[in-house]
């Protein structure tokens, strides 16, 4: 097993990868100082296939435990959801004494983490991701919170876990189209930095996709470092960590004109990365190679590099009402060559707007 820390402090926490990863709990709980009931939060899909050994886990510690299941999918990403988890937990009596369980993909993380946020105020939590994009992005660094119907993910808070425990055999019964969506984020984390890991994903396409876990556990190891060192570096994300969302802001864009149902968010964020490809090579930043290279990357994944429907004009709207919703300048994460990105808050509409039109292709 390995682990990697996020080097926060007295809020420091360890991410245990590994195929006994899961064994860390009790220890965990332990190590909480939290002495209350704990509350498992899962979904639909998830819950069935795993949540009766976490239970065994976290009740092997004298804890009672309460489990709640909520249906999966994005669209239940709401506040809704976040009143109910606290409706069955406050009446199975929990208090601030007790700790929230995380199971399950990015909708489940985000929410039973903002959940243990508000609850009597804040209670601890720890994640167990069961997706790749769980696994190498979203459990990782304190973001939680829910969608609200005028926009995605505006209701939060910074909250970080106690712990991450990553067991690789869960994203066995994940469906193919998940795992490939899921990759992305894995091979942005290369681009962004560390050209080793965007090599060894270029490489490696067959293995991973295969689902061979020795495959995997680079790129897993890898992603927890990079967006460790990161989160340490700049947890309120007011520098650094804004570099994470390179191709999200072209990303978020082109899932919000699709109402969030056409691509899972990896595939969306594949066809943000590659217009921010063409915005940097437009730059002069990167040369054609560059995006030529990433796109040949993705596509080894099965990830969307092209989307002749575009509506260009509607995705430029997207963004500029983004923009405003959070009463900042509209930032794009630029390339720089391979493993480096930089800030960029002066890009011209024309240059954004032909960036998606080269993804027309
Ligand atoms: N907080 C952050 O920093 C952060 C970062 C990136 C993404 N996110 C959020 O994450 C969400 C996307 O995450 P996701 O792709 O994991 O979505 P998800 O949680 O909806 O999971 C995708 C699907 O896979 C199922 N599933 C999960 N694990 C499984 C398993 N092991 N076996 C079988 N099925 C399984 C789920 O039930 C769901 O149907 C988005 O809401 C996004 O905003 C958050």
């Amino acid at each position: 097993m390995k682990t990697v820390t996020v080097q926060l402090g007295e809020r420091a926490y360890p991410i245990h990868i590994g195929e006994d990863a899961l064994q860390q709990l009790p220890g965990l709980i332990e190590a909480s100082g939290q002495r209350g009931a704990v509350g498992i939060v899962t979904d639909s899909n998830v819950g069935p296939l795993y949540a009766a050994q976490v239970e065994a886990l976290a009740a092997g510690t004298g804890r009672r435990v309460i489990t709640h299941a909520f249906q999966a999918g994005e669209d239940q990403k709401r506040l809704a959801r976040v009143e109910e988890i606290c409706g069955t937990f406050l009446e199975a009596g929990l208090d601030r004494a007790s700790l929230f369980i995380a199971l399950g993909g990015g909708v489940v993380g985000d929410v039973a983490g903002y959940a243990a946020a508000s609850f009597m105020r804040g209670v601890p939590f720890i994640q167990i991701p069961t997706t790749i994009i769980a696994q190498v992005d979203s459990s990782v660094g304190g973001k939680t919170g829910v969608n609200h119907p005028l926009g995605k993910n505006t209701i939060g808070a910074f909250h970080q876990p106690n712990g991450v425990l990553i067991d690789l055999r869960m994203l066995g019964s994940l469906p193919d189209r998940e795992l490939r969506a899921g990759l992305s984020e894995a091979i942005k984390h290369g681009i962004i930095a560390d050209e080793a890991l965007f090599a060894y994903m270029e490489s490696n396409a067959a293995a991973i996709l295969s689902g061979d876990r020795a495959a995997l556990v680079y790129p897993v190891e890898r992603s927890c470092e990079i967006k460790a060192a990161v989160v340490a570096e700049d947890e309120h994300e007011h520098g650094a960590r804004a570099n994470l969302n390179y191709g999200h802001t072209f990303g978020h864009a082109i899932e919000a004109v699709t109402a969030y149902k056409k691509f899972l968010h990896g595939e969306a964020i594949s066809l943000g990365m590659c217009a921010a490809g063409h915005l940097s090579e437009a730059l002069g930043m990167v040369g054609p190679d560059f995006v030529a290279r990433q796109r040949a990357c993705f596509e080894a994944y099965g990830l969307p590099v092209v989307w002749p429907e575009l509506p260009v004009e509607e995705t430029l709207a997207a963004m500029t009402k983004d923009k405003k919703a959070r009463a900042g300048t509209l930032k794009f994460i630029v390339a720089a060559r391979m493993g480096e990105v930089v800030q960029r808050t002066d890009i011209a509409p024309e240059s954004v707007r032909a960036a998606l039109e080269a993804i027309r292709g």
